[in-house]
């Protein structure tokens, strides 16, 4: 079978931002509470922007930092559950965007674990045709889908988006994807999102109710995350023949400081391997690893001959791993 490889990584945020100072003028909360219970400090928020917006400048990014033109890209995987609009997906708004025609475009959907699902779909298609090139992005506007009203959910979360383009061929600088796990089990309560889907329809004239928004139970995602992300690491390693002390970075999902310390100590790292970059962001769901991949590749936390660990969790419930070697 052919391996993927990562030739060029971009992300992007919307301009502005909402420290947990702005949260209080308009939720009963503290930074104190947020910023101890989860880590976050501030989380950008669309103001005009849209997902598509969103996912076009990460994808600029990733084509510019992969010396590639637009052209060249034969399929376009955009993990989303915050699209524009349903039909089409964002993927065709994204080739409409960027001028292409006869491509591949698709939107995937599972929730945070998106993109990590993604990845591994692009992976497929590229056995199919060693020739595939593949732009492969996990965007949100999770702040469409936000309850500025309840506290225990809103300030959680942020937008923005990441872009990554997989080939088969293996580039100066490129990350080798050897391999991805996934895993699952299918519930319909823990986590949420309800709203315009076909059993709750909106009608004209309805008020937007509750099922619009994302609700969770927060403890119970609170276990599972990290019960999850931390054994299929420790699987992927153990299939490679690694051990945590190979490796050089943990990519965790962004959901929280505390369930991403949690995973890095199960698996033993020290916190200087273990990359956070929630206290800027908040949770971007489908968005996290890729804004965080692209983000560390960007600072030098990510070297030449590094091996990196994704682990993602999210609704569905959806999780997996991927291990990338630069
Ligand atoms: N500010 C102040 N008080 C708050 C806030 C807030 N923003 N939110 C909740 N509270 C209150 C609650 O009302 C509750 O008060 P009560 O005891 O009087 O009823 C109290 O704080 C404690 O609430 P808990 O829910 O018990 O707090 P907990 O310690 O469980 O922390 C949290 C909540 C941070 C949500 C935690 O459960 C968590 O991190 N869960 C993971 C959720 C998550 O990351 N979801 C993301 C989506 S899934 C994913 O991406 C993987």
């Amino acid at each position: 079978s052919n391996f993927s490889y990562i030739r060029g990584l971009g992300y992007h945020v919307p301009e502005r931002v909402y420290t947990n100072a702005d949260l209080e003028k308009f939720v009963d909360t503290t930074d104190e509470w947020i910023s101890s219970r989860t880590g976050i400090k501030q989380r950008h928020v669309v103001e005009n922007e849209t997902c598509l917006d969103l996912t076009f400048e990460a994808t600029q990014k990733a084509l510019k930092n992969a010396g590639m033109e637009a052209d060249e890209l034969t399929h376009i995987l955009v993990a989303t559950f915050t699209a524009d609009t349903i039909i089409p997906s964002t993927a065709c708004l994204l080739m409409e965007r960027l001028g292409l025609k006869h491509r591949i475009p698709m939107d995937i959907s599972a929730a945070c674990s998106g993109f990590v699902y993604a990845v591994e779909v692009a992976r497929a298609l590229i056995n199919l045709n060693p020739d595939s090139k593949i732009l492969v992005c996990g965007s949100e506007v999770l702040t469409s889908r936000v309850n500025w009203e309840d506290r225990s959910t809103c300030v959680l979360f942020g937008d923005g988006a990441g872009a990554i383009i997989l080939t088969s061929e293996d580039c100066e600088n490129s990350g080798k994807v050897i391999d991805v796990l996934l895993s699952s089990e299918g519930e319909s309560e823990t986590l949420t999102v309800r709203g315009s889907g076909s059993a709750y329809p909106y009608k004209l004239g309805d008020v937007v109710g509750e099922e619009h928004f994302i609700q969770m139970q927060g403890r119970s995602i609170y276990r599972k995350a990290v019960r999850s992300m931390s054994s299929i690491s420790n699987e992927i390693l153990a299939k490679h023949g690694f051990t945590t002390k190979d490796v050089d970075l943990l990519i965790p999902h962004q959901a929280n400081l505390r369930i991403i310390e949690a995973v890095g100590k199960k698996l033993e790292l020290p916190t200087e391997k273990v990359f956070v970059n929630v206290d800027k962001f908040g949770n971007t769901s489908a968005a996290s690893i890729p804004i965080a991949l692209a983000e560390a590749k960007e600072i030098g936390a990510i070297k030449s001959g590094d091996l990196v660990l994704l682990a993602t969790f999210g609704g569905g419930l959806t999780w997996g791993s991927t291990l990338i070697q630069f």
